[in-house]
């Protein structure tokens, strides 16, 4: 499923089949609001979803840094209200937000919100290798990477991203904004607050809270509730800063 490849005449061949799947299909079509780095990895999961299930008609990138193609997708325009209003006036249009600052994701949130996208117009995309329980609740402009694996009655909200092989235990709630990097793995019934962070391999006691914009660094076992903005490390997990200062 996976292709590791910089071979340009691979991709080439699996759009042009794609392509040629989206004309006979009635499929969604979707900009991802990013590029190189995490909005690469999107395009990847999306493109899995559509070799599994043809779903999405990637239009291509907004990026204000990028003018030629990421991955052969065209970069359709900067990140602003002007061009976003011209995409929606097509209903079939979907976004997926895919910006990402470890430390400074609550001061994205203001980019995002002026962009006035309706929340119903952003795409939910789940990896099809990941495992979800239909006890758990998923919102809007959420991605979940391969082998995720999400537990029973979790509430998951808006625009949460959840990275490879994390684990979301029973009865955990994921905040809007949350961030749940790869191989994170969350205990039953804790609570990430809006815009919390778990780093690479960290791991949380069942019960506990994250608080809103807190990061935890990777490796670290979260024992206790972290308060708001803080920065976390290591085992177990201690305060050694706030992302606010
Ligand atoms: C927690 C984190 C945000 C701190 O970043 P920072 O503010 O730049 O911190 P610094 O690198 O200045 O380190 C500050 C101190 O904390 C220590 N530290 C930093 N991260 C640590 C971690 N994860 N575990 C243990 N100690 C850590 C540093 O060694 C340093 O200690 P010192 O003062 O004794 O030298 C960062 O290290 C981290 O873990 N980010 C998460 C990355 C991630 O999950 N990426 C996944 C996507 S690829």
């Amino acid at each position: 499923m996976y292709r590791a490849t910089n071979d340009h005449s691979c991709t080439k061949g699996l759009k042009e089949k794609n392509a040629h799947r989206n004309e006979k299909l009635k499929v969604k079509k979707l900009i991802i609001i990013g590029g190189f780095g995490n909005g690469t990895v999107v395009q990847s999961t999306v493109e899995d979803i559509n070799e599994k299930n043809p779903t999405w008609n990637l239009l291509g990138f907004l990026n204000d840094r990028e003018t030629d193609p990421i991955n052969g997708y065209p970069v359709l325009g900067k990140i602003d209200a002007e061009t976003v209003s011209r995409f929606l006036k097509d209903p079939d249009v979907y976004f997926f937000y895919s910006l990402i600052s470890v430390k400074l994701n609550y001061k994205f949130l203001g980019k995002l919100h002026d962009l006035q996208i309706p929340q119903h117009r952003f795409a939910t995309l789940i990896h099809p290798t990941a495992v979800i329980s239909k006890y758990a609740k998923i919102g809007h402009g959420t991605c979940i990477q391969p082998f995720v694996s999400v537990g029973p009655n979790t509430h998951i909200g808006n625009h949460v991203q959840i990275f490879a092989q994390a684990l979301v235990g029973h009865g955990a709630r994921l905040d809007d904004y949350s961030y749940v990097a790869n191989n994170a793995c969350i205990g039953a019934d804790v609570h990430l607050k809006e815009g919390a962070y778990l780093g690479t391999n960290a791991t949380t006691l069942e019960f506990v809270s994250l608080g809103k914009w807190s990061v935890t660094g990777i490796g670290a076992v979260v024992l206790k509730d972290v308060p708001d903005y803080a920065k976390m490390v290591g085992n177990p997990a201690r305060q050694i800063g706030s992302v606010a200062e």
